[in-house]
């Protein structure tokens, strides 16, 4: 053999060494400290049986699909999917594909002739409650759409018949923008029981009462009974079943059960006659959409945890040492028994199935689930069930690696602005962080992009 063939093959054997020591240490740093129970971005979460899996499937179909006029759409929508919103292009469940497309905006004004109309509002916009605020009811608010099925579909409909999409109405001085939410692992967050969140605040009140949240509850329309809410940036909606309704009903225009009145302007009122002849009846759905929407949101898989290095771990000590576990608080855990409706059920009956997968999990969404006051410069007015103008819920830390916006109008671009802008209950703790080492900062940015 040749010099020069001895060194090729010898330098060869090198790379392949080095490529597999390389390859191992990533994949162990990727797995090995993964907890047991994650699945994959948009998947389902593991430990579902066979049959629950393949319902997963069917379901997510139906989050994925574009709906039609005919299907329900309509008359006034924001998008035809939800996955528009929640993940496309990327992964399922994700934050969606910018913010403009993906955001809400909500309007109201002060009641003109209630006392806090009469001061500045930046005195009194934190602290608006429901009778403070007039929310356009009758002309489609609070929440806009901006889209119209007689300019989308100009082709079903006859030419005399026009929809005008919706407009904010001039003295509109309360507008919000949402920003699109993940909804990874939304099924635990759903099965936490009602007591562990008003465990949370009675904790806080007692452990730290300068930072403690305030639980809501709000009707469930299913059972009309009172729940404590858990979804929503405000904390506003109690279930998945309820939030699915409502975003039918305002994101797309599909009518059901629970939510059968359109999101439109009264004016609107109903369609005109011709209209009516090409849409479904109203509710525009029998609840077959419904549940599997929330089968699906049910079972998706909790965001899975990023590599825990030494770096991470100094994170996770300053996380707790500033007090931000406070509010994030890292653990939760779902009821002992988890039934979810099937979305194959015979309808209008109601079939439950057991779901092991999500029964009696510890998980680490990294929120208490209460919403705190976080000043005037966040507030935006807007009260909800019962949080007031400046109270948002402790956002859910877990999925923070896959997010490019944050705070609930995405005003933030990275996580530093995010913390930056802390304000009311949090700025004590927002002060501690502006006084952090570059070392301690940059592991504590380890830690949240680890989440
Ligand atoms: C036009 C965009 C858009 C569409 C379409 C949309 N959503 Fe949303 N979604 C949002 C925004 C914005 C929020 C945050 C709302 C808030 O809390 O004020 C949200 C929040 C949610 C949440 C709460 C998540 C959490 O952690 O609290 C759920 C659940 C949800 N949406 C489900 C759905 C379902 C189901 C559909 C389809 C029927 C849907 N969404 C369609 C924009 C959208
Ligand atoms: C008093 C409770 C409280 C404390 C303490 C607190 N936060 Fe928050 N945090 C919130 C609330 C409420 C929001 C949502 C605000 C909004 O949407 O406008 C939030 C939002 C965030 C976000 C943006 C998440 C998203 O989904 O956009 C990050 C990141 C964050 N907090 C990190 C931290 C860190 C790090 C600390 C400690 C230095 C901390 N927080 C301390 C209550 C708190």
């Amino acid at each position: 053999m040749s010099f020069y063939t001895f060194f090729k093959y010898r330098f060869v054997v090198y790379c392949l060494v080095v490529g597999f020591a390389a390859y191992a240490v990533v994949w162990l740093l990727n797995n090995a400290t993964r907890p047991a129970d994650e699945g994959d971005f948009g998947g389902p979460i593991i430990g579902l049986t066979p049959e629950q899996n393949r319902k997963f499937f069917l379901s997510k179909a139906f989050f994925e699909k574009k709906f039609t006029p005919q299907e329900g759409l309509g008359p006034l929508f924001n998008e035809r999917s939800c996955a528009a919103c929640h993940g496309d292009p990327d992964e399922i469940g994700g934050e969606g594909r910018d913010l403009s497309s993906t955001s809400i905006m909500n309007f109201a004004r002060r009641v003109p002739t209630s006392e806090v109309a009469k001061k500045p509002l930046k005195e009194v916009i934190a602290t608006l409650g429901k009778r403070d605020v007039d929310f356009f009811l009758t002309q489609g608010g609070p929440s806009l759409q901006r889209r119209s099925v007689t300019t989308e579909f100009p082709k079903l409909y006859p030419s005399d018949v026009q929809i005008d999409f919706e407009q904010i109405p001039i003295d509109a001085e309360l507008q919000s923008n949402r920003h699109a939410q993940i909804i990874w692992g939304a099924g635990l967050i759903d099965n936490i029981a009602d007591g562990d969140i008003i465990n949370n605040a009675l904790n806080e009140v007692q452990e730290h009462p300068e930072l403690a949240g305030r639980p809501i509850s709000a009707i469930d329309r299913f059972n009309e009974l009172p729940r404590a809410a858990r979804f929503g940036w405000k904390c506003q909606q109690i279930s998945l079943l309820s939030f699915s309704a409502q975003a039918m009903n305002i994101e797309m225009g599909i009518t059901s059960y629970l939510q059968h009145t359109e999101n439109t302007p009264t004016y609107l009122g109903q369609l005109p006659f011709k209209a009516q002849r090409v849409l479904p009846p109203t509710p525009n759905d029998n609840g077959k959409i419904l549940l599997a929407l929330t089968y699906f949101q049910s079972t998706l898989a909790p965001p899975p945890r990023g590599p825990i290095t030494p770096q991470v771990k100094r994170g996770d000590e300053i996380f707790h040492q500033l007090r931000c576990d406070v509010c994030h608080l890292p653990d939760a855990k779902t009821v002992s028994k988890v039934k979810l409706p099937d979305p194959e059920s015979p309808l209008p009956k109601i079939r439950y199935i057991e779901c092991e997968a999500l029964s009696n999990k510890v998980f680490h969404p990294y929120s208490d689930f209460l919403v705190h006051q976080m000043g005037p410069d966040l507030a935006d007015g807007m009260p909800q069930e019962g949080a007031r103008g400046g109270e948002w819920r402790s956002a859910p830390l877990w999925g923070l690696s896959r997010r490019r916006y944050f705070m609930h109008d995405g005003r933030a671009k990275n996580i530093d602005q995010a913390i930056d802008m802390h304000g009311g209950q949090s700025e004590s703790v927002r002060d501690e962080w502006r006084k952090l080492s570059k070392e301690d900062h940059d592991a504590l940015l380890a830690f949240l992009k680890s989440l």
